[in-house]
């Protein structure tokens, strides 16, 4: 059995970070573990230009700790609106890697999203052109059964999408399905999905064991235990396409724990030793590094990461919660529960 594993530095591909107080409360948690992270554009009101992309990252940096190296990747917010021109603008930043298409109303602050896909045509031939990447949440908005509006949203929109626009790199955002993985095995060049931690350890039973558990709710939904067998073969297979991306979306308790409560997990505390439980659950820790540290800077074209982390097979228990807001903690997956696996941390340990 391993019980130390060193692997490269691994990068998050997919993170909310929010802003001002609970920037500060959570940054420092992926900062510790990650070198990178895309970072999500859904504030209030959305990340849409390239002068708000990169006013962002810079109060991003302002939170980290002083000896961070961290360095968070951009992202723009897709519009009915958004002009090729605007996407022009912010390829010439290096700072700012992709796009985020969020269906209007699929999910938290999405109501500035797209509300009908051709709309954005001509801003999406222009990524294709640019070679910038489109990150998908892919669910449809209509009624269609939450369990099932992932596949619908590949058969509907973004099937027919990447065949329009076959020179356009598409990331399938924190897949939950075996229609996501059969799509994104069998598509064409330039085509990946990121996965994240609760959708490996956990199927729909898991918000609702002995009672509503609201801080397993995150959107897409848990699926079925035959979905998540389908996500974690993928996940752990060594594929390049399918990477690291926590989703990790941070809302106070009193948020989630409410009559209508916000959708969102919060992993970045256990980030990377939440995803080596789940590869040694399916004995692929060897695949642990691919996932996580190179099949990411590959898809996106950047260099991979030089130094190293180590994780220790060493059950920690993780707090009931973490100061978040004023009077208005953050509740982390596997709150009060056990972690098997820790990451050394370099500076101390
Ligand atoms: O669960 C989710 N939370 N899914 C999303 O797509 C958005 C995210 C958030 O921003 O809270
Ligand atoms: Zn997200």
């Amino acid at each position: 059995m391993t019980d130390r594993l060193v692997i490269t530095r691994p990068d998050d591909w997919h993170l909310h970070l929010r802003d001002t107080e609970a920037l500060a409360a959570v940054v420092p948690f992926t900062a510790r573990q990650f070198r990178r992270a895309v970072v999500m554009p859904n504030l209030r009101p959305p990340v849409t230009t390239a002068v708000q992309a990169l006013a962002y990252r810079q109060r991003i940096l302002d939170a980290l700790p002083a000896e961070s190296d961290f360095d968070p990747l951009m992202t723009l917010y897709l519009t009915d609106k958004m002009t090729p021109q605007v996407i022009s603008e912010a390829a010439k930043s290096r700072h700012i890697v992709a796009v985020k298409l969020y269906p209007a109303g699929a999910t938290t602050n999405s109501d500035s999203g797209v509300t009908d896909i051709d709309n954005a045509l001509p801003t999406l031939e222009r990524m294709a052109e640019l070679g910038m990447p489109l990150l998908v949440h892919g669910e449809v908005t209509d009624n269609t059964d939450v369990f099932e509006r992932e596949q619908c949203f590949i058969d509907q929109i973004l099937e027919p999408l990447s065949r329009r626009l076959p020179e356009l790199k598409i990331v399938l955002e924190h897949i939950t399905t075996a229609d996501a993985v059969a799509f994104v095995n069998s598509g064409r060049p330039g085509l990946a999905a990121t996965v994240t931690p609760q959708h490996l350890l956990m199927n729909r039973n898991a918000l609702f064991t002995g009672g509503m558990r609201p801080h397993h709710y995150c959107l897409p939904v848990l699926k079925h235990e035959s979905h998540r067998e389908a996500v974690l073969k993928a996940a752990t297979s060594g594929s390049e396409r399918f990477f690291l991306g926590t989703d990790s979306a941070p809302h106070a308790r009193s948020a989630k724990e409410n009559p209508c409560g916000c959708a969102g997990i919060f992993s970045a505390h256990a980030g990377i030793e939440l995803y080596a439980e789940a590869f040694e659950q399916v004995g692929k820790l060897k695949h642990l590094q691919k996932f996580a540290s190179e099949a990411g800077p590959d898809f996106y074209g950047l260099p991979r990461n030089t130094d190293t982390i180590t994780l220790i097979r060493e059950p920690w228990q993780v707090p009931g919660n973490y100061p978040y807001l004023v009077n208005d903690p953050i509740v982390p997956l596997r709150a009060g529960e056990t972690i098997n696996w820790r990451m050394e941390n370099t500076l101390n340990d």
